[in-house]
């Protein structure tokens, strides 16, 4: 959980999340209530476990449920997804248990239902004893509500939430729903799952970063001709080093190996980039039951390493958290970094491979020390390491960067993103606005977005839902802070929250 102190009552974004346990009713009948009561007692410690994994905190525990927040005390920018990855994870749980009761009870009705929903929520102290933040609001009431109306073993979201989550997650219509003491239906869709990778694609065309691209261009060039490769790509949040690396990743085409992997803020798994591209490059998903993905494992690997296979299959799957059998120490950091290692030598002898990092100021210490024997690799085979970073100093991806220009400095590229020129700003806005909208009010927007072409997006989305208004006299863009895109308000809060207190 984080640190910081909770906050003095104010109203900000939060992202609400209640599960609730259905069927432990019928258990009754069959177990003693104290029975009863420690199975659901445990079951609602697992779900607490799931919040707490990804950041979140548990608000109140009520009954056979629970309420947490995601962006209390602190935001994120990706509290909305942390809260999904969140029910995602309570689903997985509870069917686990479920099973379980089933076994031995015959009872199929053990499963949990989940609503989530984000918005401005007045966050405060109540209780005097152990005083606790609650988050109070029609947010909170509407994740409330979502819950009760989904279905056992689904996951409800509300329209806005759902629409921040619709680019990493598959969601379906479930319906308009009319709550009490509400004059508009709530909109709610039913959270599926997590997209499959490279789903997503660019919606404008790149614009204003012809030098970076032609630096990506010359170091994708040296990769093919076999002379491994490092590239920093450096910029604050929304300023489009994930687009570059799609851009990069477009232009390598068939001509790499690709692998992927990324940082999360909430940490996960240790090592989790690796395991993320190692996973990917299986075409395995974290959460699939393990059989397949030793299957997958043995497949794969075995057609690369041939007889090496059983050389590095017990560490690769102890980073894999899948059983493999071998001797007990494979899974030692060493054993573990040299079966790695030996796998990316074995592909970049196929053809070029390049190892994406991403959001490396999120890195673990043992991301940083295995980034850093794939750096050493560059030296020998022709392997590209291509980092995405915010400055971010003392961070293990701040060490990481000084590594490859100290030690690799004749290999390395840094490349830094700086704010959008003014025309390549209206360039991106003529695409999302076309043509209706005046001169003066794109001149304000492109004032308003500092370069950054995430801001421009967004504000020129809340230009089009109509979240934005002229001031005074002369022409100024005014968000109306009801109506600031969700992603932009989370950004800026997070922003704000990451600022010692005095400065705020
Ligand atoms: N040069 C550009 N031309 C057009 N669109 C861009 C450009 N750079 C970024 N974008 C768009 O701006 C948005 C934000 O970019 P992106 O996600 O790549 O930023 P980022 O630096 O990775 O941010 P974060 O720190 O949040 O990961 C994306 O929708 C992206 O497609
Ligand atoms: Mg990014």
């Amino acid at each position: 959980m984080t640190d910081a102190p909770i906050p003095e009552d104010e109203v900000r974004p939060v992202t609400i999340l209640f599960a609730d346990i259905v069927g432990s009713t019928a258990l009754g009948e069959r177990l003693q209530p104290e029975e009863v009561k420690a199975l659901v007692g445990e079951c609602v410690t697992m779900m607490s476990r799931a919040v707490e994994e990804y950041g979140g905190m548990v608000q109140a525990y009520a009954g056979d449920g629970i309420c947490a927040y995601f962006g209390v005390p602190a935001a994120h920018d990706d509290d909305p997804e942390r809260a999904a990855r969140t029910g995602l994870r309570i689903l997985e749980v509870v069917a686990e248990y479920a099973r379980d009761v089933e076994a031995a009870w015959g009872l199929a009705d053990f499963a949990v239902r989940v609503g989530i929903n984000g918005g401005q929520a007045a966050v405060g102290q109540v209780g005097a004893a152990e005083p606790g933040a609650v988050a109070l609001g029609d947010a909170t009431n509407v994740a409330a509500r979502l819950q009760s109306l989904a279905l056992p073993g689904a996951i409800l979201v509300g329209e806005a939430t759902a629409r921040r989550l619709a680019h990493r997650f598959v969601l379906e219509p479930a319906g308009a729903f009319e709550l009490k003491g509400r004059k508009t239906p709530v909109t709610a869709l039913r959270l599926v799952g997590p997209k499959a990778r490279g789903s997503d694609a660019g919606a404008t065309p790149v614009v204003g970063r012809d030098d970076e691209m032609a630096q990506l261009l010359g170091a994708l060039g040296d990769l093919v001709a076999g002379r491994g490769q490092i590239v920093l790509l450096l910029g604050d949040p929304g300023m489009g080093k994930t687009r570059l690396l799609g851009e990069l990743h477009a232009l390598a085409g068939e001509h790499v190996t690709w692998l992927e992997g990324h940082c999360l803020s909430y940490g996960g798994l240790a090592a989790w980039p690796f395991v993320d591209a190692l996973l990917g490059w299986l075409g395995a998903e974290i959460g699939e039951p393990e059989i397949a993905v030793r299957t997958k494992a043995r497949a794969r690997l075995g057609t690369l390493l041939g007889d090496d296979l059983e050389k590095v299959l017990p560490a690769l799957g102890r980073l894999l958290r899948i059983r493999i059998e071998g001797p007990d120490d494979a899974g030692g950091a060493d054993q573990i970094r040299e079966a790695y290692i030996h796998w990316l030598k074995a592909l970049a002898r196929e053809r070029p491979v390049v190892v994406a990092l991403e959001d490396v100021h999120w890195a673990d210490t043992s991301t940083r020390e295995l980034a850093e024997a794939v750096l050493d690799l560059a030296e020998r085979a022709a392997i590209a390491v291509v980092l995405t970073a915010e400055a971010a100093p003392g961070s293990e991806g701040a060490a990481l960067r000084l590594r490859a220009l100290g030690n690799h400095g004749h290999r390395t590229t840094e490349i830094s993103l700086d704010p959008l020129s003014d025309q390549a700003a209206e360039e991106m806005l003529a695409v999302i606005l076309g043509s209706e909208v005046d001169a003066v009010t794109r001149m304000g927007l492109v004032r308003e977005a500092e370069g950054n072409p995430l801001y421009v997006e967004e504000l020129a989305r809340a230009l089009l839902e109509g979240g934005l208004e002229p001031r005074g006299r002369t022409w100024t863009v005014t968000v109306r802070a009801d109506l600031l895109p969700p992603a932009l308000e989370n950004l800026l809060v997070a922003r704000i929250d990451r600022l010692p207190v005095g400065a705020r």
